[in-house]
């Protein structure tokens, strides 16, 4: 179960964040901040407690605080973020983190690592590590020593086409993952049931489970669909805004 969540506000600057497809349209940052607000109520709905760290016009892309840190269990890991762009996210996520974190418990990926938190699927004690353009054989290297250290495993999953692991699958607990595109049939995933996602409804593989619920996003009805159908309780949160830079509803948070 999770108790608490770390999220930061999208800031104005979101209009330039790092997209790969610019033919969606810059966000509208009115209506980014009501998705936001939504998504905050939906989480708070599930029973954690949010921090709400403020934005940070610094950084276009800092509302998805998932990438700047792991939280593994007992410790957290600040990453090195491979965008070079957002690589100084790491150092305005580490203040959040020692609110719950005495220091001998945070940890530090180092370049010539780098390593985003997107790229990284939590089961149970096991911690499935995306390599990706973000996300590099160092920094996975890196990641799996400090999991070693507190008695987690982590493994390697080469990533063919999408921007992260979690682009593409998500973990709902009780053996169930969600897939889609290049993660159908990889072979790290034949054990799980896999809920498999239509490629037209790809986007909305990206759920994150709290607390027994999933929140889909809105706009995907054969992934909320296949979710309910799997048992669980659906919270609706329209993430549209935050599509255009290629970030969904698991980059918007941080879940412990
Ligand atoms: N726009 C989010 C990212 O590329 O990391």
């Amino acid at each position: 179960m999770f108790q608490h969540v770390i999220v930061r506000r999208p800031c104005r600057a979101m209009v330039d964040g790092i997209t790969s497809d610019p033919g969606l349209g810059k966000p509208n940052y009115e209506l980014a901040l009501r998705q936001h607000d939504a998504y905050i109520a939906a989480l708070e709905r599930c029973g954690v407690d949010v921090t709400v760290l403020p934005a940070d016009e610094r950084y276009p892309d800092s509302c998805f605080v998932e990438d700047p840190a792991v939280i593994a269990g007992p410790c957290a890991i600040i990453t090195n973020p491979g965008a070079p762009s957002r690589n100084g996210e790491k150092d305005e996520i580490l203040g959040a983190v020692r609110k719950f974190f005495p220091e001998e418990r945070i940890e530090h990926i180092r370049a010539p690592g780098t390593l985003e938190g997107g790229d990284v699927m939590m089961v149970g004690t096991h911690f499935y590590v995306g390599r990706s353009a973000r996300t590099n054989a160092e920094g996975i290297r890196q990641f799996r020593a400090i999991l070693a250290k507190y008695g987690l495993t982590g493994s390697e999953v080469p990533l063919e086409k999408v921007l992260h692991l979690k682009t593409g699958v998500n973990y709902l607990e009780n053996n169930n993952l969600l897939v889609s595109g290049e993660f159908v049939d990889k072979p790290d995933f034949a054990a799980y049931n896999r809920i498999v996602i239509p490629e037209e409804e790809a986007y909305a593989a990206n759920c994150i489970w709290v607390n027994g619920t999933v929140i889909v996003p809105a706009g995907y009805p054969a992934v909320e669909r296949a979710v309910r159908e799997a048992g669980y309780p659906v919270l609706l949160v329209d993430t549209s805004e935050f599509r255009k830079l290629d970030g969904g509803l698991s980059c918007l948070s941080l879940r412990f």
